[in-house]
């Protein structure tokens, strides 16, 4: 990787893995932008400019380079603002001093970084050279400091801007994005992401029009839908074309904007969502905004994927456990919901004994008086009643079996029927002449007030520290509706959604940071929370409460155009499936389930010695295979959201072994015959194929392919290994 200057040109360049990204400061100061894609040579590129960059529509009224006959709109922004000659989508918005919304934001300098800044306030990405882009408006000394980091090892370029005041009256921001992505054209489709509680994640594919296209979340969390967006080519698929993966390492209010403009290119920008937006900035205060991680390829969107899920274990999840064997859990959610006591729960422990399950995971109902989810929210101390002993009890019970233990909180929430919530009714978010939305029949606590998140840390940390729990799963389970913080000035209340993706953040380095021996495991009422922001505390997250097989090929698939296997955490559970009513396969399950971080939820007290044996082999062959989930390179060989199928391939890195999982959802008489390609493999190299009992040339395989032998039904999936002989 490297950044390199040209003092002639005044062309930034900056090289990662197989990507340049170039831009220059024109004559009148301003960041253009040149180029962004395929590695090039660190040629001129001035001769991209079409319009010579001078052909005036509007003129800008004086700035610092005197030009009056220029325009900023003819030019590719690196930073796009408003007014003074700019008409796009603007990245930054602000109320001046003098009452206007207007800013120049113009070149004052640049430093080239080898070590890059963490952000104070947020996660960022690790490591990576970065370039740090200074602009001012020298009008009013308002400043913008834009990062770029690049990285040898991943064609992906990360990028934020810090807003700073640089003088004596205050500026409020009404809009503070975290970048703006020039593209020649618009002759691309954005791929984004809808979804609901159940049904995450689902995939929509719209060609790029003049006008906004723009995805968001206006509730306090990244919601079931995503902080993401692609954009590719219109003939891209999953192997050709270009593909830019964009995603936001962000929890909160976010939006992503995609604008066709009129000369046919295109402009990317995003960030905090500034509806219900503002932030008051005193003299030589700053606000961080959250990094965006761009991921380039012109290997189609699977391409694309592959190097965001590199960015993402090599410099977002911890290194601690991005790459190493997972937990396998037990959860005792839907096996018993909130109906159970220390015998009940003993029973499930006991019912995978020697499975090679290897962690007991008590979820919701433990604490205070919760019996349903109507109440005790916030009581983190433990229902003796239905667990004499306290936690003890159970944990030495489940210890003893070898098993670890793992403990369900909810910190961010209150129940109006809790101890805590009658001691102190303030610590939940309030508005005044309002009354609460009852959402899942609880309240959200107003994180954003310093005694509340002390009493969260004081509270979940108490409990971490006095039992031998080595698992957590922290859930977040409804929106935050009536924003409003008593301790906020009236002037500042919009500030509250940022503030609480802050404090949140703060309250992960309090309880995360500081037990670094556990694992986090994340969840939003399912994956209502799956954004880069918290997949660096929580090495994995809950992908759906839908954990039927059939729905969770579409989850899943749609999930992992962003997001590593690894990091969705993935369950086998009952049948008839408590979400859908369906029924499937335990293997079908099984299979499914481990093209994730795999677990188990359900009621096995009643498992027989041959359920055992069922999950006890399903276990190893998810051991044997696990390297691959945890670090190998997905191949989306089927898109269930176009066909009958689904199909997932994991390749090692050395293209040495494999795993291929496909999937049929209706069975048929008659039908097509099925075949798959297999990718990824060396074509010059020789595999065994143990379902076939044959050595194939890697060309052999991903040419001829193969035809999976789907047992008669519905609902059926085949696996095959790939081992280099
Ligand atoms: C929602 C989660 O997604 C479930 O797995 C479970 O933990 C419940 N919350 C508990 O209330």
């Amino acid at each position: 990787m490297a950044i390199y200057f040209d003092r002639t040109t005044k062309t930034f360049y900056l090289e990662g893995k197989d990507i340049t990204y170039a831009f220059f400061i024109n004559k009148y100061g301003f960041a253009e932008h040149l180029y962004f894609g395929k590695r090039i040579s660190r040629d001129t590129l001035l001769h991209l400019r079409a319009t010579g960059g001078e052909v005036a529509s509007a003129t800008v009224p004086g700035n610092v380079y005197n030009a009056p006959f220029c325009s900023y709109q003819q030019f590719p922004a690196e930073l796009s603002f408003f007014g003074t000659g700019y008409f796009n989508e603007p990245t930054v918005h602000l109320l001046n001093a003098e009452g206007d919304r207007l800013t120049e934001l113009l070149y004052d300098g640049y430093e080239i970084l080898d070590e890059k800044p963490q952000m104070k306030t947020m996660p960022s990405m690790r490591g990576g050279k970065t370039l740090k882009l200074k602009l001012r408006d020298y009008a009013t000394d308002f400043c913008a400091e834009l990062y770029y980091t690049v990285y040898d090892d991943v064609s992906v370029i990360a990028r934020r801007v810090v807003y700073r005041n640089e003088r004596s009256e205050a500026v409020k921001l009404e809009r503070a994005y975290s970048f703006t992505l020039s593209l020649p054209d618009m002759k691309r489709d954005v791929i984004s992401f809808y979804g609901a509680w159940a049904s995450e994640r689902q995939i929509q594919r719209t060609p790029m029009h003049h006008g906004v296209i723009s995805v968001d979340s206006k509730v306090s969390r990244s919601t079931h839908l995503n902080p993401s967006m692609v954009i590719a080519t219109s003939n891209a698929n999953e192997e050709h074309g270009e593909a830019i993966g964009i995603a936001l390492m962000y929890s909160s209010h976010f939006v992503l904007k995609a604008e066709g403009l009129p000369n046919g290119a295109a402009q990317i920008t995003g960030g905090i969502n500034d509806f219900d937006f503002e932030w008051t900035l005193e003299e030589g205060e700053e606000l961080e905004t959250p990094e965006v991680i761009i991921a380039y390829s012109d290997e189609g969107i699977g391409g694309m994927s592959r190097e965001l899920h590199d960015a993402a274990r090599e410099y977002i999840i911890d290194k601690k456990f991005v790459k190493k064997s997972r937990p396998i859990v037990i959860n005792n959610w839907e096996g018993t919901y909130f109906d159970f006591n220390a015998e009940k729960l003993k029973a499930i422990a006991d019912g995978v004994r020697g499975t090679g399950v290897d962690t007991f995971v008590l979820d919701d109902g433990w604490f205070g008086k919760r019996n349903n989810d109507r109440c005790a929210l916030g009581d983190w101390w433990v229902n003796e009643e239905k667990l004499p002993g306290g936690l003890d009890a159970i944990i030495s019970h489940v210890n003893s079996l070898g098993m670890k233990f793992g403990l369900w909180f909810e910190p961010e929430m209150i129940s109006e029927d809790s101890d805590i919530y009658r001691a102190h009714p303030e610590y939940a978010i309030k508005a005044p002449l309002r009354k609460n939305c009852y959402s899942r029949q609880q309240f959200v606590m107003d994180i954003t007030r310093a005694d509340v998140r002390d009493y969260i840390v004081d509270s979940v940390n108490s409990i971490l520290d006095s039992h031998n729990i080595e698992y957590v799963k922290w859930d977040y389970n409804r929106h935050a509706t009536e924003l409003y913080s008593a301790l906020l000035p009236k002037d500042r209340q919009s500030e509250f959604a940022h503030r609480y993706a802050l404090a949140l953040y703060e309250l992960c380095e309090r309880i995360i940071k500081t037990h670094p021996q556990v694992f986090f495991e994340g969840c939003a009422g399912g994956g209502g929370r799956f954004d880069y922001g918290m997949l660096y505390y929580f090495p994995q997250i809950w992908t759906s409460d839908d954990s039927d097989a059939h729905e969770r090929t579409h989850i899943q698939y749609g999930t992992s155009i962003i997001y590593p296997m690894s990091a969705m955490s993935c369950h086998v559970s009952a049948v008839p499936n408590h979400q859908t009513g369906r029924s499937t396969d335990m293997k079908t399950r099984a299979d499914i389930a481990h093209l994730g971080a795999t677990g188990y939820e359900l009621d096995t007290s009643s498992f027989t010695d041959d359920d055992r044996n069922v999950t006890r082999g399903q276990v190893e062959e998810y051991r044997k295979h696990e390297e691959l989930i945890l670090s190998g390179d997905l191949y989306r060989l089927e898109n269930p959201f176009e066909s009958n199928f689904f199909a997932f391939m994991a390749v090692s890195k050395d293209k040495g072994n494999a795993i291929l999982t496909a999937y049929r959802a209706l069975g048929g008489v008659n039908r097509e015959i099925y075949r798959i390609k297999p990718r990824g493999l060396d074509k010059s190299k020789k595999y065994f194929v143990p379902e076939l009992n044959l050595i194939l040339g890697g060309d052999t395989l991903m040419n001829a392919g193969l035809i999976p032998p789907f047992e008669d039904g519905d609902f059926k999936t085949v696996t095959y290994h790939f081992e280099e002989k």
